[in-house]
């Protein structure tokens, strides 16, 4: 659905990701280049490791894998959860 004044464009946040946009789009990179997107949503990055950067090839999830596992949860420390 095309975005207008009664209906504005829907960008959704994703604190661990991308942001999800509502396409057709065009981002324009820090370099100046524009990149066209004619998805009905697309996946922005906002990590900076995309190898398709500016858009979201889930490598994201590389790094959140890894931090969740080097990150002891509360149950893991000595004496259980936090007070
Ligand atoms: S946010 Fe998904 S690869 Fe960067």
């Amino acid at each position: 659905m095309p975005n207008s004044a009664e209906r504005p464009r829907r960008i959704r946040v994703d604190r661990e990701g991308p942001l999800l946009v509502e396409g057709p789009v065009e981002v324009t990179d820090g370099d100046g280049v524009v990149h066209e997107s004619h998805r009905f949503q697309v996946a922005i990055c906002t990590c900076r490791r995309s190898r398709t950067f500016p858009w979201c090839d889930t490598s994201h999830r590389r790094r959140q894998t890894a931090q969740e596992s080097a990150t002891p949860r509360p149950s893991d420390r000595e004496g259980g959860e936090e007070t």
